[in-house]
Formats: C-alpha cells, sequence, structure tokens
C-alpha cells in the first residue's frame, strides 16, 4: 500500500505480483481500454524484463523498482520525443540525488550512473497519433537493494549506501518526482530542463575517448532539438550523433 502525494501519476497503481514485462502490459493495456493518465503498473517479480535495443532488463525479484508509468503527452510532436526522455531522466536524478552526491549523472540518452555503474534504465516506448505522441509508455528500471550483480557494469543503491531502502516509502518519492518534472515540461519549462539535463550529463564539458566509426578524443558540449548527442572532435569541428552512432570509451 503506497502512500503517494500526486496529483495523478500513480492514480491508479495496478500492482502485479508478478508480470513478464511492464511496459507490455501497459502497452497491451491501453490498445485494450482507455487509462488514466498517470497509470502506474508495477510489479515485484519481473519475469521478461525489456531494455533498450532489444536487450533484456534483469532485476532480481522483490529488491528493486521495475514499474511502468502511463502518460499522455499530446501536447509533443514526433520530433520532441527526446523532451520526454529529459523529463523523465531529470525526475529520475532528482528522486536519486537525494540518496547520492554528484558522482550521480545521466548519460546520454538516458541511463542513470553512479561513477561508472549502471543503477538503473529507461525505456520510454511512443505511441504515435498523426504529428503527435498519443501516449507514451514509460518504462523505468531502478536497482535498489539488490546485494550483487553479474556484470561488474552495475550497481545498487544499497551497495553504494550500506543501507537498506523500504520499496513502500521510496516509489511514491520516485512518482512525485517525475510528476514534478513532467508538469514543468507540460508547462513548456523545455529550455531549463534541458539545462539541468546538460548539468547533470556523464562526461560533459571535458575531453574524452569516443568511438564512432574510429576512435577519437571529444568533448560533449550539448545535444541538439532532436536529442542528438553533440561532440566536438579534435578540430574543433561539433557533430550531432544518434543513440547508436557513438559508443562511449571506458
Ligand atoms: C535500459 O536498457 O537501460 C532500460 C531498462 C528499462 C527496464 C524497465 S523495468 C520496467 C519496465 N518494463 C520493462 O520491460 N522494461 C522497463
Amino acid at each position: 500500500n503506497l502512500t503517494l502525494n500526486t496529483l495523478f501519476v500513480g492514480k491508479p497503481v495496478i500492482h502485479l505480483p508478478t508480470c513478464h514485462s511492464t511496459n507490455t502490459y501497459a502497452r497491451n493495456l491501453a490498445a485494450k481500454e482507455r487509462v488514466v493518465e498517470g497509470t502506474v503498473i508495477l510489479t515485484s517479480e519481473q519475469t521478461a524484463g525489456r531494455g533498450q535495443m532489444g536487450n533484456r532488463w534483469e532485476s532480481e525479484p522483490y529488491q528493486n523498482m521495475t514499474l511502468s508509468i502511463v502518460l499522455c503527452p499530446t501536447f509533443l510532436k514526433i520530433s520532441e520525443q527526446f523532451h520526454l526522455n529529459i523529463a523523465i531522466s531529470l525526475g529520475i536524478y532528482n528522486f536519486l540525488n537525494q540518496y547520492l552526491d554528484d558522482e550521480l549523472k545521466i548519460k546520454w540518452p538516458n541511463d542513470i550512473l553512479y561513477k561508472h555503474y549502471k543503477l538503473g534504465g529507461i525505456l520510454i516506448e511512443n505511441v504515435i497519433k498523426g504529428q503527435y505522441i498519443e501516449h507514451a509508455i514509460i518504462g523505468i528500471g531502478l536497482n535498489i537493494n539488490q546485494g550483487g550483480f553479474q556484470t561488474p557494469k552495475a550497481s545498487s543503491l544499497k551497495l553504494l549506501t550500506g543501507q537498506h531502502y523500504s520499496l513502500e516509502e521510496l516509489i511514491p518519492k520516485l512518482l512525485k518526482s517525475i510528476e514534478e518534472t513532467y508538469l514543468r515540461l507540460r508547462q513548456y519549462q523545455v529550455n531549463d530542463l534541458k539545462n539541468e539535463y546538460l548539468g547533470c550529463l556523464f562526461r560533459c564539458n571535458k575531453k574524452y575517448t569516443f568511438k564512432s566509426d574510429v576512435l577519437f578524443e571529444g568533448k560533449i558540449v550539448g545535444i541538439d532539438e532532436y536529442g542528438r548527442l553533440l561532440v566536438e572532435g579534435e578540430t574543433q569541428e561539433v557533430k550531432a550523433y544518434n543513440f547508436k552512432e557513438i559508443a562511449f570509451i571506458y
């Protein structure tokens, strides 16, 4: 039982003890019937979680957050999809920042990192109508109490702080924080949101090694209006990259 202090996010919460993928569940539900904006699908055990680029999302049952939020950003054109990514990743960032210091970063486009460890990810699936987004399924996976990982690249809030957290207490805080940034997006504060997003961006404004066709030294200088990553290369020229066109080298 969650105690919510939101206006509409989490009203209602559909809690499934177990679920294949909350994103798939939400998508099927929204295809079948009218779903109220803010509806949350939450599960304690996700058996076929999906990540970006067709990857699987593994999460230890009962330890972490695996949920999807249905939003209706009908004010966003398809070309503005990335604005939603900005608002959501910032909402998650602000929530986690209450527990962690400034080593917490958003890795473009929307991974949540602490130092080099991935703490969580976002999978946004938009349903389009004409030129606009009709509704969006916001899938969020956050590692909270998981005690260990197969991969050295992942971590949890518990591993980082040494504390155990009550999901019942944390989930309302997450939903509130996402509602705040989403409402700001709805009020057209996208420029402010974008600046805040850039302020927490992993590897921004300093030289690092990247890989596109070849390895190169570059500096992230921003994102463009479509959400492409703007990287200044060795000869000071700035190029825009799509998600699959550039990789970070550690
Ligand atoms: C990523 O690859 O980083 C995105 C991971 C998103 C995982 C969440 S968990 C809840 C929701 N349901 C899914 O099947 N995926 C998302």
